[in-house]
C-alpha cells in the first residue's frame, strides 16, 4: 500500500526521494509525489501512474533542496488521480504532507473546516491535515502547536510527514497505526514506511510506537503521546543490500523462489536441532498451561492464512487439539468463542496487516494468550503480541508471496512440534520431523532445478481461462495457495477445491481441454484423489498431476516423498513457477500485478 519517504540531510533531496520511492513500488500504488524545499518555498510535482511517469517531469536542476518528502498512493478515499495524489497542501502553501493510514472523521473535520472558509482541492481524507494545521496556525503562529492540535483531532491511522517554509530545515513526524522508521545515515537522517527504502543507507533504526512523534532537522529529537521529549534507542538491522537488490534475477519473484531453500535454513536456525527440544527466542509455554487449552486459532490473510491451514494439520495430528483458522476480517467482527484456554496465533509476513491486527486485539481482549508470526522486525503486530516468533525469511519485495509463505509454514510446523515436545516430551515421531525438516532445504533444490519443466508446462496455460487446483488434506491447502499464486500475477481465474467436493457442483464447469491440476502427497488419500481426477479427465479435464507418489500420468510433475505435513513446502515450488511462468509469457508485471498491495494497512 502507500510508501513514504522523507530526508533532511546535506544531499540533494530528490535523488533520495526518487530512490526511495522506487525501492518501495512492490508495496502496490497507483500514483507518486515529491516535495522538495527549495529557498524557503516548497515545490510538489506529482503525477497518476507509475514512478516513471513522475520522473519523467522532474526538473532536477531546479530540485536541488536538501529536505523533502514523498509518497506513492494506493487509492482509498478518492480515485487515483493528479488531484487526489499526495503530497497535498494547504491553500497558504504552509504546510505540505504526505500521509498512510485513514483518517476517519476527516468529513467530520473537512465540513468544519469548509465552514471556516478552508477551500479543498482533492477527495482525500489526508488533505484535511495540511488545512487542520494552516486551521491552528493561524490561531496562534506556532508550527508545533498546530502539529499537536491536529493530531489531537484526528482518528484513525497514520504515519504523516509534514514540511513548512516557516521552520524549513525540517521535517514533522508522527505515527499511528501505520509502519514507519527513521534511520541515521552518515549524510543525513531518512524517514520510511518500509525498512528497504533506506536500508541503502543506515543499518541503524528508530522505531516510533503509536502516538509518538518526532521532529527531525540535523538532529531527531522524539516526543511521546502527549507531547513530552522521550529519548528512544536504535535498532540495528543487518539486511544486506542484496537482499533488496534483484541479483542478476529478471524479477523479485524469481529471486525470491531461488532463495526459498536459503530462507527456510534461516527459519529454522536454532530452532530446530536434532533430537533436541524445539526452543524460541523470548518465550517458552509451560505444560500446565498447555493442559489448560481447549482450543487454537490461527488467524491470518491471504498467503499467511494458507501457511496457517498447514498449521492446522500439523497441530490436529501431532496434538489432537482442535485448531481453527480463520481471515483475520471474519475472525474480527464474528465475536468468535476465544477465551483465556484459547492459544491465538496470528501470522503476517509484513506484520501491518490491518485486519490481522485488529483480530489479534480482540483475542487479547477476550483473554486469549496471543503469539505473532512475522517477517518484518518490530512490526506493529510484534508490538500487540504476548509473544513474537520472526521467521527470518529475508526482505521479501515481490507482492506475490513466496519464500515468506515456506518460512511461515516451518515454523508454523516448529511451533506444533514444540507444542508437542512440551506437553509429551520429545519423541521418535517429532524428532524425525525435525530431521526431515532440516532435511527439506536440499530437497527443494531438487524441485527448483526442474524449473524448465514448470515452464514449458506454464506455456500451455496462458490461453486458459480458468483452472482448477484439487487435493485432499493438506493437498488441498497447497492448491489454495498455488491457485492464489496463478490469480494474483497471472489474472487468470482459478479456483481451489477440495478433490472430493468437485462434483457437488464445480465439476458441471468441467469442460473439454479445462485445466485441473491434482496434488497428491499423501499416500494414505492417494487413491481417493486419483479417482476424482478420472472423474474429470472423462469429461474432457487436461490433468497435470503435482505427486511424490509413483502414479502415470500424462502430465507428472515429481517431487520427493516426505512427511505429508512437510509436504506444502515442496509441492508450492512447482506451482509458484507456474504462476510466474504464465505471467511472464503474459508479459505481465509479476512483482508488482494489478490493484494488490504488499501490505494491507486498510481493512
Ligand atoms: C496481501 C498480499 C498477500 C499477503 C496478504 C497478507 O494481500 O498481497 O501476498 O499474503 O496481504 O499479508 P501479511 O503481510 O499479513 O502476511
Amino acid at each position: 500500500m502507500c510508501g513514504i519517504v522523507g530526508y533532511v540531510g546535506k544531499k540533494r533531496a530528490i535523488d533520495k526521494l526518487v530512490l526511495g520511492l522506487k525501492t518501495l513500488e512492490y508495496r502496490g500504488y497507483d500514483s507518486a509525489g515529491v516535495a522538495v524545499m527549495q529557498d524557503n518555498h516548497v515545490i510538489v510535482v506529482k503525477d497518476k501512474g507509475r514512478i516513471n511517469n513522475l520522473e519523467a517531469i522532474l526538473d532536477y536542476d531546479a530540485l536541488n533542496g536538501n529536505v523533502g518528502i514523498a509518497h506513492t498512493r494506493w487509492a482509498t478515499h478518492g480515485i487515483p488521480s493528479l488531484k487526489n495524489a499526495h503530497p497535498h497542501e494547504d491553500q497558504n502553501k504552509h504546510f505540505t504532507v504526505v500521509h498512510n493510514g485513514i483518517i476517519e472523521n476527516y468529513m467530520e473535520l473537512k465540513d468544519f473546516l469548509i465552514k471556516e472558509g478552508f477551500k479543498f482541492e482533492s477527495q482525500t481524507d489526508t488533505e484535511v491535515i495540511p488545512v487542520l494545521m494552516e486551521y491552528y496556525y493561524q490561531k496562534d503562529k506556532d508550527v508545533v502547536k498546530a502539529f499537536k492540535h491536529t493530531l489531537d483531532d484526528l482518528k484513525g491511522s497514520y504515519a504523516i510527514l509534514v514540511i513548512t517554509p516557516l521552520i524549513s530545515n525540517t521535517i514533522l513526524v508522527a505515527k499511528k497505526n501505520s509502519p514507519l522508521v527513521i534511520g541515521e545515515g552518515s549524510d543525513g537522517i531518512y524517514i520510511a514506511s518500509d525498512i528497504p527504502a533506506i536500508i541503502k543507507y543506515t543499518k541503524d533504526f528508530y522505531f516510533l510506537s503509536d502516538g509518538e512523534k518526532a521532529i527531525i532537522d540535523d538532529k531527531i529529537r522524539f516526543y511521546d503521546e502527549h507531547f513530552e521529549e522521550i529519548k528512544k534507542q536504535s535498532k540495528t538491522i543487518n539486511w544486506e543490500m542484496d537482499a533488496i537488490d534483484k541479483n542478476g534475477f529478471k524479477d523479485y519473484m524469481l529471486k525470491e523462489i531461488y532463495e526459498q531453500p536459503a530462507s527456510l535454513k534461516n527459519t529454522l536456525n536454532g530452532i530446530i536441532v536434532n533430537n533436541k527440544p524445539v526452543q524460541f527466542v523470548g518465550f517458552s509455554l509451560n505444560k500446565k498451561y498447555l493442559e489448560s487449552l481447549k482450543q487454537i486459532y490461527i488467524v491470518a490473510c491471504g498467503t499467511a492464512m494458507h501457511a496457517g491451514l498447514v498449521g492446522k494439520y500439523a497441530m490436529e495430528k501431532m496434538l489432537r487439539i482442535p485448531v481453527n483458522v480463520e481471515v483475520a476480517s471474519e475472525f474480527r467482527y464474528r465475536d468468535p468463542i476465544v477465551d483465556k484456554n484459547t492459544l491465538c496465533i496470528f501470522i503476517s509476513q509484513s506484520g501491518e496487516t490491518a485486519d490481522t491486527i485488529a483480530a489479534l486485539k480482540l483475542a487479547k481482549e477476550k483473554g486469549a494468550k496471543t503469539i505473532a508470526i512475522s517477517n518484518v522486525f518490530e512490526s506493529s503486530i510484534t508490538r500487540e503480541a504476548d509473544h513474537t516468533i520472526y521467521t527470518h525469511a529475508g526482505p521479501e519485495i515481490a507482492v506475490a508471496s513466496t519464500k515468506a509463505y515456506i518460512s511461515q509454514v516451518g515454523i508454523i510446523v516448529a511451533f506444533a512440534i514444540y507444542l508437542c515436545d512440551t506437553l509429551f516430551g520429545s519423541n521418535k515421531d517429532t524428532n524425525y520431523l525435525k530431521e526431515e525438516l532440516l532435511h527439506l532445504p536440499d530437497l527443494m533444490e531438487e524441485v527448483i532445478k526442474n524449473e524448465d519443466n514448470y515452464h514449458e508446462l506454464a506455456k500451455k496455460m496462458i490461453n486458459v481461462h480458468d483452472l482448477f487446483y484439487i487435493g485432499r488434506g493438506c493437498d488441498y491447502y497447497i492448491a489454495m495457495e498455488g491457485s492464489l499464486k496463478l490469480k494474483e500475477i497471472s489474472y487468470i481465474h482459478s479456483e481451489a477445491y477440495p478433490a472430493g467436493e468437485l462434483k457437488h457442483g464445480p465439476i458441471a464447469l468441467i469442460d473439454k481441454g479445462t485445466f485441473v491440476l491434482g496434488i497428491i502427497t499423501d499416500s494414505k488419500i492417494a487413491d481417493k484423489t486419483l479417482s476424482n481426477l478420472e472423474e474429470v479427465k472423462s469429461r474432457g479435464a487436461n490433468i497435470v498431476l503435482i505427486t511424490n507418489q509413483n502414479i502415470r500420468e500424462e502430465q507428472v510433475i515429481s517431487i520427493p516423498d516426505i512427511n505429508p505435513i512437510l509436504s506444502p513446502i515442496l509441492a508450492i515450488i512447482p506451482l509458484q513457477f507456474i504462476a510466474y511462468y504464465v505471467a511472464k509469457e503474459k508479459d505481465l508485471d509479476v512483482d508488482k500485478p494489478r490493484n494488490l498491495a504488499k501490505s494491507v494497512t486498510v481493512e
